[in-house]
C-alpha cells in the first residue's frame, strides 16, 4: 500500500472533529498533518519535528495550501523546550514512521510526554512499522533496519510498541490495523489516556 493511501486510512482511525486540538509527533514535511487539516480545517492542528530542514518544506506546503498549521522544532523524547507543549493541552496526538527511529529508552519518554500533553481521555494514534503478517513481509524490512539501525528497530518488528505505550500509562491499547508495503508490514497504533 501507498504512503498516501495508508496516511488516508490513519486519518480516518483519528477521525478529527471540528474544535480538537491536534498533535502530529516527528511530523517530517507535514503530509500527515495536512492531511488531517484537509479532513478537518476547524481543527487546531501543531506538527513537532527534530530536524529544522524537514520543518522548512513543511511550512512552505503549508503556506502554499493555506493552511493554518503551526510546525514547531522539538524532540519527542524531550518536548520541554517548545512553549506550545503543555501538559493536557492535546484532544488527540498522531505519529506516522516516528518511533522506529527511536532507542528504547527514548520510546518509552516519548510515550510518556504523549501521555502528559494529552487531555484525560485523550487519544493516541501511532503508526509505524510492526510485528510482519509472514515471513514474505519481513525480509525487505531487513532493508529498513540496515538503512534506520538495528537497535531502535528491533522494538518495532518485535511488536512491543503496545507494551511501551502501556507502561507509559496508556489504557485500552490495542493495535487496530496492519498495513502491508513495499517495505514491510505497518501496525496502527491506539491509546487512551
Ligand atoms: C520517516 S520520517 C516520518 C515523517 C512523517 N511523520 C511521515 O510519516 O511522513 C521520521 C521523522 O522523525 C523525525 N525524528 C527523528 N527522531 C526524532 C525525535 N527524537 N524527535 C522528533 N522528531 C524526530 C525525523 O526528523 C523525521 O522527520
Amino acid at each position: 500500500m501507498r504512503d498516501r493511501v495508508w496516511k488516508g486510512l490513519l486519518v480516518e482511525q483519528v477521525s478529527p472533529t471540528p474544535g480538537e486540538r491536534i498533535l502530529d509527533v516527528g511530523c517530517g514535511t507535514g503530509t500527515l498533518t495536512l492531511m488531517l487539516h484537509r479532513a478537518c480545517p476547524e481543527c487546531d492542528l501543531l506538527g513537532f519535528d527534530a530536524d529544522a530542514n524537514v520543518l522548512a518544506i513543511a511550512r512552505a506546503k503549508a503556506a502554499a495550501a493555506n493552511a493554518r498549521v503551526e510546525f514547531w522544532q522539538g524532540r519527542a523524547d524531550d518536548p520541554t523546550n517548545v512553549p506550545m507543549l503543555r501538559s493536557g493541552s492535546f484532544d488527540k496526538i498522531v505519529s506516522s514512521l516516528l518511533f522506529h527511529h527511536l532507542s528504547t529508552e527514548q520510546k518509552r519518554r516519548a510515550f510518556s510526554h504523549c501521555l502528559r500533553l494529552l487531555r484525560p481521555g485523550g487519544e493516541l494514534h501511532v503508526a509505524d512499522w510492526g510485528r510482519p503478517a509472514n515471513a514474505l513481509l519481513r525480509l525487505p524490512f531487513y532493508l529498513i533496519q540496515v538503512l534506520d539501525g538495528f537497535p531502535n528497530t528491533t522494538d518495532n518488528v518485535r511488536g512491543l510498541l503496545p507494551e511501551l505505550m502501556r507502561d507509559a500509562g496508556f489504557c485500552h491499547v490495542a493495535e487496530t490495523r496492519r498495513v502491508a508495503t513495499a517495505l514491510g508490514s505497518l501496525s496502527f497504533y491506539r491509546g487512551v489516556k
